[in-house]
């Protein structure tokens, strides 16, 4: 128990983060743009994703190799019908210390109040502007603010913690960044600031494209100034900065100018059973074949652990020393960021 296992760089493993459906109420044009995921596209079937139980017997295993922190991602999670029975069934695993959600907050209205029930401590909610004309061509859906608003409305109103991920990106929503920063400024709700990444095949990535996060951070600093804050836990993937007048904080997710590979803890389980050691990977580790078959949990927890041992990723620091070559990469929206 709790003795994390080591990959080739000495990387402990202990977040796993768990999508549990690829498909999407929105079309966001960096993530699953509708020129691709269009009518004809074919998303997962029900027998191709992991069952509950599939799910919560893999989780058991990670808990005993280490794993402390879950995540549930989609695609869009809370289209995966009962979740919130995910949820009961994870929180009690022994080990598993914080259990958090990933969302575009559509669906929160209708279950916050059951969500929190369940054991689900913490949202980040994604929210990419606050100008409902701006949002609307992101979305790609013509969605407004509006219900996102309800969404982070509904989960504090369930005594759950909000944070918001606010991808930002030049040509889309650069005009967002101070609207966004003043409309959270003084709430209890965490914006964080995501620099955008070349994740997938089809979301046009262009380093042009890029606001860094010195840039995010110079423009915010200007009008409401800032200060750096300490991580809350190791390997953090935001930085913290928090504004000088007391009116809390920001983070800023730096995946291109100022990579984080050199503690990255994450392992990823896709929807259909596969495991990714990174979010930039070209393939995953079939693990649902494994235990749709007469694998022991001793078996599983051999297979996870040479997995891990033989990690070697590292992907957004080879970007910055331009190693990476153009292979194929999963989809976002299939692994969940
Ligand atoms: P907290 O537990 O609240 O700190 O959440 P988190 O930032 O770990 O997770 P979230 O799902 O909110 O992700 C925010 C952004 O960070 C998304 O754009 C993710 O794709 C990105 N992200 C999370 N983990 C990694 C990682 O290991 N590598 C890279 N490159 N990006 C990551
Ligand atoms: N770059 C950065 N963040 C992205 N997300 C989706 N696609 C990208 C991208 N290309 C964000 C989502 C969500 C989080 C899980 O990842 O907006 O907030
Ligand atoms: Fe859906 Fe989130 Fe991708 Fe937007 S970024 S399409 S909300 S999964
Ligand atoms: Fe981890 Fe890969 Fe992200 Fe680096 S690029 S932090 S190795 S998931």
């Amino acid at each position: 128990e709790g003795s994390p296992i080591k990959d080739h760089f000495g990387r402990s493993l202990k977040d796993l983060r768990i999508s549990v459906i690829d498909k999407c109420n929105f079309r966001c044009t960096y993530c699953m743009p509708k020129e691709i995921f269009g009518k004809d596209h074919v998303f997962l079937s029900e027998s191709e994703l992991l069952s509950f139980d599939e799910i919560v017997r893999l989780a058991k295993t990670f808990a005993k190799l280490g794993v402390e922190k879950i995540r549930i991602t989609g695609g869009e999670p809370l289209m995966r019908r009962n979740l919130d029975e995910l949820i009961a069934q994870l929180t009690v695993i022994p080990g598993i210390k914080d259990i958090a959600l990933t969302t575009n907050a559509v669906f929160l209205p209708k279950t916050a109040a059951k969500l929190k029930a369940a054991g689900l401590k913490r949202v980040n909610i994604s929210l990419d502007a606050i100008e409902d004309e701006v949002f609307k061509q992101i979305n790609g859906k013509g969605v407004v603010a509006r219900p996102v608003l309800k969404g982070i409305e509904a989960a504090q109103e369930a005594g759950l913690e909000v944070k918001i991920n606010m991808v930002a990106k030049k040509g889309m929503n650069e005009s967002q960044v101070l609207p966004m920063a003043r409309y959270f400024k003084g709430t209890n709700v965490i914006l964080r600031y995501i620099e955008f990444m070349d994740v997938g095949n089809h979301n046009g990535w262009d380093l042009n494209n890029v606001i860094t996060k010195k840039q995010i951070i110079d423009m915010i600093d200007k009008e409401m100034p800032l200060e750096p804050a300490e991580e809350n836990y190791y390997g953090e993937v935001a930085s913290r900065y928090r504004y000088k007048d007391g009116g809390g904080e920001i983070g800023v997710i730096s995946s291109v100018s100022d990579s984080f590979c050199g503690t990255c803890t994450r392992i990823r389980l896709s929807a259909d059973g596969k495991l990714y050691t990174c979010l930039f990977a070209s393939s995953g580790f079939d693990i649902r074949e494994k235990i749709r078959g007469e694998l022991t949990d001793e078996q599983l927890e051999e297979e996870v652990t040479s997995l891990w041992g033989n990690r070697k990723d590292r992907y957004s620091e080879e970007r910055s020393e331009q190693k990476n070559n153009n292979r194929k990469k999963i989809e976002m929206s299939y692994i969940g960021g």
